[in-house]
């Protein structure tokens, strides 16, 4: 059956919509939307790089991925394949891909509800390991796109650890990545974009200390009673430092997280180790020197009667998806 040019572009813009609910690095939600009569188109909006934490815009297009991923996880929740080209013009860089909606197949809701579900959960997780099945399916997530997922092992989370540490010692003493902090983490509240201290928790004693994201405001999130003696850390691996690189492991760290999600479990990225240029590369070593470190993340079983972690906030369609014929 033929579908009307008007349902198909209903279905993309729909699509789209649901992408907003991507995280981004630091809420930057550095991404712009562009529907077209039978295609939606997915634009990096530079405006929004950090300039301090993220030179390159690695970590703007690791966001960007996640919102592709989420737009395409939309489409076959809606029951159609969704047919992607990426970086489709060498000319156009900034166009990331062109969105078709695909042939009609079956209807797959399971990781569009996680969309909604999926929050970035920083409180210390439950005792509990996850198991090695919903590992392996994790694995698998990221393996759809063509990128690795390293599980830490027992014996490399004290050097990982310290990994951590230093990458926060080198950018707190660093006054271009302390303003990107306290710039996203202030943002006026009609800007609906950054992170909002009812979702940072105060720094508390744990195996592994991610970045303090309270230089301006006293986090509020109560951090409950979980240990994080069962968090597992991840870090995703690509094979290139590039731009498709960078998108792929977007893709993958979207449909790791919303696996997980759908499976109970919780999480959140810990990207200060890939943001300094030699804490990235001791992380390289770590790992065996094989491939490239694109992002790594915290994952485990949200503390046993843990409220859930309050919804963050969101630019609206209007802001950010240009209709046909608009500029
Ligand atoms: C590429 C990328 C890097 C991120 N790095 C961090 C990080 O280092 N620390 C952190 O607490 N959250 C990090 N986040 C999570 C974002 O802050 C979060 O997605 C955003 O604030 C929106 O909140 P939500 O995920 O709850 O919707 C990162 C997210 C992405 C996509």
């Amino acid at each position: 059956m033929t579908q009307h040019p008007r349902a198909e572009i209903d279905q993309l813009a729909e699509a789209s919509i649901a992408a907003l609910r991507a995280p981004s690095i630091l809420n930057t939600q550095p991404w712009r939307w562009r529907l077209a009569s039978s295609h939606t188109e997915l634009w990096a909006d530079r405006a929004r790089r950090l300039d301090g934490i993220d030179p390159d815009g690695r970590l703007l297009l690791l966001s960007c991925g996640a919102a592709l991923h989420h737009a395409v996880v939309a489409l076959r929740a809606a029951g159609y394949a969704a047919d992607v080209e990426r970086l489709p013009d060498p000319e156009r860089p900034d166009l990331l891909a062109r969105i078709r909606q695909g042939t009609p197949g079956p209807a797959d809701g399971e990781l569009y509800r996680a969309i909604y579900r999926r929050r970035t959960d920083r409180r210390p997780f439950g005792d509990r390991r996850p198991g090695d099945a919903v590992l392996a399916e994790l694995r698998s997530a990221a393996e759809r796109h063509a990128v690795h997922l390293h599980v830490v092992r027992a014996d490399q989370v004290t050097a990982f650890a310290s990994a951590v540490a230093h990458a926060n010692a080198v950018e707190r003493s660093d006054d271009r990545y302390r303003a990107d902090i306290l710039a996203w983490t202030t943002r006026p509240r009609q800007e609906r974009d950054g992170v909002s201290a009812r979702s940072t928790v105060p720094t508390g004693p744990r195996t592994l200390t991610p970045r303090d994201l309270n230089l301006a405001a006293p986090a509020t999130l109560d951090p409950g009673p979980g240990s994080d003696l069962g968090t597992v850390y991840l870090v995703l691996v690509v094979d290139a430092e590039a731009p498709a690189a960078w998108l792929a492991a977007g893709e993958a760290l979207s449909d790791v997280w919303l696996t997980l999600t759908a499976r109970g479990l919780a999480a959140s990225p810990i990207s200060e180790v890939v943001e300094v240029e030699s804490v990235r590369t001791a992380l390289q070593r770590l790992l065996g020197g094989v491939g490239h470190p694109a992002i790594a993340l915290r994952v485990g079983h949200p503390a046993p009667d843990a409220a859930p972690v309050p919804v963050s906030t969101r630019r609206s369609g209007t802001d950010t998806v240009g209709l046909p014929g608009q500029p």
